[in-house]
Parts: C-alpha cells; sequence; structure tokens
C-alpha cells in the first residue's frame, strides 16, 4: 500500500525534526533495539515507550516505522555508556519515504535498514495519519488508537473484504459489538455491498433496525428442492444409522420427480423435458413436487418382490412424510406438492436484490430445529457462493458467519461436510465472485485452519487460552506475533488488528455502541438491573412461545399471542391443529396405513399401487 499525504503543515514537520528519544544500538534483521535516553519527557504520555505503540528511526531520506514488542532496563553495558537508562526492541513494518516534505509517503516494509546511531523519534500525529491513509475514500474508522486516542483507527474496506477477515476473542470481549460497529461503517463506504449475517444467537436483529430483513423460521421460506442431495439427506435422516439403502433409492428417484414435474408443467426448457430424467442431477436446483417423489417410489414398490425391498422403500416414503408433517419444517415444506419455480423469489428475498432500503438480512438461527440448521447454513452459504459465482461478481456480498468454530471445525468429524466445503468454498474463491467472508469466533483453536488462513485481515481481541494464542502466532506475521504476548491483558472492546486492511499491527479501543445497538436477544435486551425483581407473567409468555416455538407450528406470529391476563380469562379450548398446506394432506392419497398395508407388503406383489393422477 503506498499513500499520498497532504502537505504537511510546520507543526507537523516539527514532530519529525523534533529531539530523538533515543538511538539503535543493533540492528538485526527487520528488528532493532534502540537504547532510549530519559526518563519520560514532559510531553508526558505521548512520548512514553510502551508496548504496541509506534517509533520512528530516521534513516537516510526516510522515516522507519517499529512497533515496540519488548521494553527492558537491561540495556546493554556499550548502552548503558551512552547514557540510555532502558532499551526496546522494534518490529520495523514500514516507512515513510521524505517524511518532511508535501510528497511523504507511506508504504509497508522497509527499504533502507537503520545504522547504529541513528536518531529515534516519537511519532506524532501527522505521520500516523500518514500510515493510516485516512484521506482514502475507501477507509472507515473503528475507533481510536490506544497509542494516541486524538487519532483515528482506520481500516481499509476493500482489502478487509476482498481477503475476508475474522474477529476473534473470548467471550464477552465485545466481538458481536464490534461487528456491528465496522458492518455500519462498511455499509457506508460500501453501498453497493449487501451483507448476510449468519446469526447464532438472535441478537443482531435489533441493533440493525430498519436496515435489515429478520429472518427465522416463521418468515424464512426456503423450499426443499433447493437443497441440494446430501443437505436434503441430512435434513430426512440425521445421523440415523442403516439408511444407505434409502438413500440409493432417494437418489435414483430425485432425479426422476424433477423430470415428471417438468414434463407435467410443459417447461419452457424444452431440451431438458426431453432428456427426460438424464437432464437432472440429484442436485440440479430445479422444483419438483413431493407428491411425484413419492408417488414414484410408490411405485416403485408396488413392483417389487423382495419383501426387505419394499420394507426400505415403505421406511423412506415413512421418513419423507414425517419430516414433511412435521410443523417446524414448514419453512422448507410449505406448498410441497404445489410446484412453481419460485428460485427467483428466493434468492432476492435471502440476497436483498435489489435491497430495497434493507441491505441486510440476518438469519435467526436459534429457532430452528438444530437437527436443521446445519443444512440450512449449508443450504445459505451454497447459494451464496452460486449467485455471485453466475452473476460473475455482479453483486457482492459479504457473508457474516458468527459462531464459525461450529460449521468449520478444526477437528474434520465435527459438523456437516456439506457446510464445511460451502464456507471453504468461499473462502478460497469467493472475492474472485464477490462473496466475502467475516468469521467470528472464541475458539479460534477450533477452527479450521485453512479457513482461518484465508483470513488475511484479523481482529484479535482478548484471548487468554494458550491453545487459541498459539494458533494465531502461527497465522500472522513476525512483527504481529511478538505483538500477541499481550492479548490476555487487552480490556473489553479493545482489538489489535492485523493483516491487509490496516497499514500495521495496530491496537485500538473500538467506537463505544450506544445501548440500544449493543447485539443482544430481544429478551435480554429488556435486562436492567431491576430486571429480575420485576419479572412478571409477561417474562415466561415470551420465553415459552419462543421454547415451544421450536416444537411446534409457528405459521402464526407469536407476536399475537394473547396477554396472559385475557387468555386465564378464556374458556378452555381444545387446541387449535395447526394451519396446513392444503396440499400437504394430498401428498399421499390416502394415510399410509391404508395405503400401504405391512401385511400386504410381505405378500407376492400385487397391482401397482401407484397413486392415481394428480
Ligand atoms: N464497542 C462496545 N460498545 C459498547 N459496549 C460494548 C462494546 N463492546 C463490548 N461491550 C459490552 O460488552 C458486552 C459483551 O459484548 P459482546 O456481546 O459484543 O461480546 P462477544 O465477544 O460477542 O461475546 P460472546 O462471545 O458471548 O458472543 C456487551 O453486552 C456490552 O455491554
Ligand atoms: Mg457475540
Amino acid at each position: 500500500m503506498l499513500n499520498a499525504g497532504r502537505a504537511p503543515s510546520q507543526d507537523d514537520v516539527a514532530l519529525t525534526a523534533g529531539q530523538p528519544i533515543g538511538h539503535v544500538v543493533s540492528v538485526r534483521g527487520s528488528q532493532a533495539t534502540v537504547g532510549l535516553s530519559t526518563s519520560p519527557s514532559p510531553d508526558g504520555n505521548k512520548a512514553r515507550s510502551t508496548v504496541g505503540k509506534f517509533l520512528g528511526i530516521r534513516a537516510g531520506h526516510s522515516l522507519l516505522i517499529g512497533v515496540i514488542t519488548k521494553v527492558s532496563i537491561e540495556a546493554p553495558a556499550s548502552a548503558k555508556d551512552h547514557g540510555f537508562h532502558s532499551t526496546a526492541d522494534l518490529d520495523l513494518v514500514g516507512e515513510i519515504k521524505q517524511p518532511a516534505t508535501a510528497q511523504a509517503q507511506f508504504q509497508r516494509g522497509v527499504t533502507e535498514y537503520p545504522a547504529i546511531g541513528d536518531p529515534v523519534l516519537a511519532i506524532g500525529a501527522r505521520e500516523l495519519r500518514l500510515v493510516f491513509n485516512v484521506a482514502s475514500t475507501s477507509v472507515i474508522e473503528i475507533g481510536r488508537l490506544q497509542q494516541d486516542s486524538t487519532i483515528g483507527a482506520y481500516v481499509d474496506v476493500n482489502d478487509m473484504l476482498s481477503k475476508h477477515f475474522a474477529v476473534l476473542g473470548t467471550t464477552g470481549v465485545g466481538k458481536s459489538s464490534g461487528v456491528v460497529l465496522m458492518l455500519q461503517e462498511v455499509l457506508r463506504a460500501r453501498p453497493d455491498l449487501r451483507v448476510f449475517v449468519l446469526d447464532a444467537h438472535n441478537e443482531y436483529g435489533r441493533p440493525f433496525g430498519d436496515n435489515a430483513l429478520v429472518l427465522d423460521p416463521r418468515n424464512l421460506r426456503l423450499p426443499f428442492w433447493l437443497f441440494n442431495f446430501e443437505e436434503i439427506v441430512d435434513v430426512l435422516f440425521g445421523a440415523r444409522p442403516g439408511t444407505e439403502d434409502e438413500v440409493d433409492i432417494l437418489s435414483e428417484v430425485i432425479p426422476r420427480a424433477k423430470a415428471n414435474y417438468h414434463q407435467y408443467r410443459g417447461a419452457a426448457d424444452r431440451s431438458m423435458v426431453r432428456r427426460g430424467a438424464a437432464g437432472y442431477s440429484v442436485d440440479t436446483p430445479v422444483p419438483y413436487r413431493l407428491s411425484d417423489l413419492v408417488g414414484l417410489l410408490d411405485e416403485r414398490m408396488g413392483k417389487l418382490e423382495n419383501r426387505s425391498s419394499r420394507m426400505t422403500h415403505h421406511r423412506l416414503i415413512g421418513r419423507i412424510e414425517t419430516v414433511c408433517n412435521d410443523p417446524r419444517y414448514s419453512f422448507m415444506f410449505e406448498n410441497a406438492n404445489v410446484g412453481g419455480d419460485t428460485m427467483t423469489e428466493v434468492l432476492s428475498q435471502l440476497f436483498r436484490l435489489p435491497p430495497n432500503g434493507k441491505p441486510i438480512t440476518i438469519m435467526q438461527l436459534a429457532g430452528f430445529p438444530s437437527e436443521v440448521v446445519d443444512a440450512v447454513v449449508s443450504v445459505i452459504c451454497r447459494l451464496a457462493f452460486d449467485l455471485g459465482l453466475w452473476s460473475e461478481g455482479a453483486a457482492p456480498l459479504l457473508l457474516v458467519c458468527e459462531e464459525a468454530h461450529r460449521y468449520v471445525s478444526a477437528d474434520r468429524g465435527i459438523g456437516f461436510g456439506p457446510t464445511r466445503r460451502s464456507i471453504s468454498r468461499i473462502a478460497k474463491e469467493g472475492r474472485k465472485h464477490g462473496v466475502f467472508l467475516g468469521l467470528v469466533s472464541q475458539r479460534p483453536a477450533e477452527l479450521d485452519a485453512t479457513i482461518l488462513s484465508q483470513c488475511s485481515t484479523l481482529f484479535v481481541m482478548r484471548m487468554t487460552n494458550d491453545r487459541d494464542q498459539a494458533i494465531l502466532q502461527s497465522a500472522v506475521s513476525d512483527a504481529a506475533a511478538n505483538l500477541l504476548d499481550f492479548l490476555p491483558s487487552l480490556g473489553t472492546g479493545e482489538v489489535f488488528a492485523f493483516g491487509e486492511g490496516v497499514a500495521l499491527p495496530t491496537r485500538v479501543k473500538l467506537k463505544q455502541l450506544p445501548p440500544n445497538l449493543i447485539p443482544k436477544s430481544d429478551i435480554v435486551s429488556g435486562a436492567g438491573a431491576d430486571f429480575v425483581a420485576g419479572i412478571n407473567e409477561e417474562f415466561f409468555t415470551t420465553v415459552l412461545k419462543r421454547w415451544r416455538g421450536a416444537s411446534t407450528s409457528q405459521n402464526g406470529n407469536f407476536d399475537d399471542v394473547r396477554p396472559v391476563d385475557q387468555a386465564a380469562a378464556a374458556p378452555l379450548q381444545p387446541a387449535q391443529a395447526p394451519e396446513r398446506d392444503p396440499n400437504r394432506p394430498s401428498l399421499l392419497k390416502r394415510p399410509l396405513s391404508d395405503r400401504l398395508d405391512v401385511a400386504k407388503a410381505f405378500q407376492a406383489p400385487a397391482k401397482s399401487s401407484r397413486l392415481p393422477e394428480t
């Protein structure tokens, strides 16, 4: 990064021309040890040499910028002879060319190395502004430099996005708050960007307010036919063992169901229709109807002589029925028998194209049945990548993944393979197609190291675990690695930023968010000091409707639950049956027990038990 600076004022020039605070006493590679002359100077804090601060070394026509990684009073004897009371180790990270002129420029890396005796200066506001390229339109301010709170901490959005970023730190240190404020700034700098947040704890809905579409199982529509084969198998079978035969059967029947549907519709794409089932793979994202799928299974079963094969088909049909009649899965199976290619609407809603004033999608994952979350995340990440791929990156998208270690764990045995592949594909190739990744995790050691290594900008917060620190040490450059030693001592809302997005490894105090923008789940957001004392029935109403919502139909709105007193006053009524897709009962033309008498299944094959045509 080469930055052009503004013309320096008299004051500014005076800073680099100021009195040296020490001199170089030894140089080794890109590290220099400097002897510091006296105890703290009259200008106080600015001149205090502490770890993480930047110092300048005047070397020829350049001002070399180094970050202090160690301060010590164990000055070598030679340094003491020169009157130095202490030494500081510097990692040289960049240089400002022609520092006292209007042409002053900062660049990463050093071309000139310091010599013994070169003067060392406390660098000032002007140099820091040059370093962080404040004048550029693509930089955002995320907070203040810890070194000098009068100076903003700037991140280059384009560099940060295009090579992905990660926000890492122990629980409660301010990762989600940091993500909120960064996203706000990012969207200001990049109005063309859309953001999709995989919100594991339902906490991002509030901070983004009207700028975001909040999706949960009640309003999400993600038709089952958009799931690829592995994903739909995961939804139908989960980790149930011994289902290989059923999975094989499904792989044969799904392409046929797709072909049937398109033949039936006299689809516009006649070339596909002519090719019949051969035109579709199990993964082709085209609609089909569950009734066609079950009809085909039923037809196959009717022709079978082998008793165990019949039972396998029977089990498979039963499994499909169970899942698609489960109200918790209605976001996938609504209109399962109606058909209709809604892919445009689904993609348009999910990925905010056009944004219609809401460029952010918050996918609240906490309300989904736990066994389906992995498949849903996999579908979303896959669709995001494929949309970028096939649209040649025309509409850039940032995918933010909270609790990323759940989906891309270092242990390959944990998590769902297709989700890992989808995220890893974005990490490796996403930037070519305008799909960027932001990973958030409290356990970097449990994150897939390959995927973490694709994140070129790291925002690292307080971290005490040795394993987490070791992973980061190996992920960042040597200069940055020296600074990681004091990660355990960072305060809440303090962050070390490394990598592409920032000019130098920088210690930043993030901006303070107002209370209404701090990410919190809806229930917790009401909590105050007297919250527990004031808990009432309404609290339990809210908690219980969420709790029960995880296992009952929530086609209706949670918010329309009556207040507790009214509910108590109303006479008890039989529970109302959940509203069902009117076509769902006709999925199987008659109840399973009628359609397939198990006893009959063991007899010689009867005539085909094919379902009547729809
Ligand atoms: N930038 C900030 N401005 C205001 N408050 C903050 C900020 N950062 C952190 N906090 C405070 O710290 C608390 C925890 O922050 P946050 O939820 O962002 O942490 P986290 O690292 O995401 O935690 P977890 O790992 O549990 O998700 C917040 O509720 C808030 O009170
Ligand atoms: Mg969080």
